[in-house]
């Protein structure tokens, strides 16, 4: 039986490997913190201590690291795993990089023997758990049909984007909206409340219009309650922002608003709000904006 390994146990990867393991695969996990594996290794799943003894027991890999460079180093680094996989073994990265860091890592791993998917996704903590996930992927069509059952098992849908780079080329996409859409609503929220309008009023009024984005509205419980535990930590939402206005470099296109919205983020992960969840750009913005005397 086809054997999977999992490296990355943070808040996605904790829930996709555990859907899998409840799916039945056998699978061999690895996370830097190994006390994040403890619930995965009580339902069954096997341990390895370094991502290269891992890559020795499986046949396909995923990875759900947190940034192009930790991948990176978890596959070339001191016990990194591409050297260490199979020939003919299929890496799965479904951490959240940038096209050309995706397609610099399939070129790495074919030269290597291996094949390669960028299979990021969309969906946070909850379609994680629920298996309510859509892939983004990029790279051979019989690679994504040999993945179709794992990625069943963790999603509601698999979009095959293109060639190697095309998942994380769309993923980028969607991110620049995601990073916009928090951040505009959560202006707005401020302009609304310093004109005296009851913050209720103003969600119960915003959500389900045409001008609000769902993904937005749907924090409301966050920030009534000023808590704001990670669904999606901040930080990373501003490293996505900063992958897509590398991207745009690298491409010659201009995005003015998305640099100007990565830098707040940047801003409020200065405040010490990075591994706070997206919405907390709202009480970024709040306390920016304290009543006037
Ligand atoms: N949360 C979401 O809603 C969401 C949705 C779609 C995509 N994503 C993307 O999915 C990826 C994982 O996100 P997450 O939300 O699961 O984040 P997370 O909970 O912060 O987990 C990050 C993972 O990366 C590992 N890591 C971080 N720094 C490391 C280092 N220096 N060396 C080795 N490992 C390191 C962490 O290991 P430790 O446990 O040891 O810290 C953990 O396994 C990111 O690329 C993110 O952009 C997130």
């Amino acid at each position: 039986m086809t054997q999977l390994g999992f490296i990355g146990l943070g808040i996605m990867g904790s829930r996709m490997a555990a859907n899998l393991l409840k799916a039945g695969f056998p699978i061999t996990v690895y996370n830097r913190t190994p006390a994040k594996a403890r619930a995965l290794r009580d339902a069954g799943a096997g341990w390895a201590d370094t991502p290269a003894a891992l890559a020795e027991q499986v046949d396909v890999l995923f990875t759900m690291l947190a940034t192009p460079n930790i991948v990176e180093a978890a596959a070339f680094g001191e016990h990194g795993f591409l050297k260490a996989l199979r020939p003919g073994s299929l890496w799965v990265d479904s951490s959240t990089v940038n096209p050309t860091f995706s397609k610099r890592m399939a070129a790495a791993a074919n030269q290597a023997g291996l094949r390669m998917l960028d299979a990021p996704v969309a969906g946070s903590k909850i379609p994680a758990e629920n298996a309510q996930l859509l892939f983004l992927v990029g790279g051979d069509a019989a690679d994504v049909e040999a993945c179709q059952p794992y990625f069943k098992v963790m999603s509601r849908q698999v979009i095959h984007a293109g060639g190697h780079g095309a998942g994380s080329a769309l993923k980028m996409v969607f991110n620049l909206l995601l990073g916009q859409s928090m951040i505009a609503f959560a202006e707005a929220l401020v302009l609304g409340e310093s004109l005296g309008l009851d913050r209720d009023l103003l969600f119960t009024s915003l959500t389900g219009s045409a001008v609000a984005a769902p993904i937005a509205t749907s924090k409301r419980p966050k920030i009534e309650a000023g808590q704001y535990e990670a669904d999606f930590p901040l930080q990373w939402l501003q490293k996505d922002l900063e992958l897509a206005s590398l991207t745009a470099y690298e491409q010659r296109v201009a995005l003015p608003v998305t640099n100007v919205v990565k830098e707040i983020y940047q801003l409020a992960n200065r405040r010490g709000l990075g591994t706070l969840d997206i919405s907390a750009i709202y009480a970024y913005l709040h306390e920016a904006n304290p009543p006037e005397h």
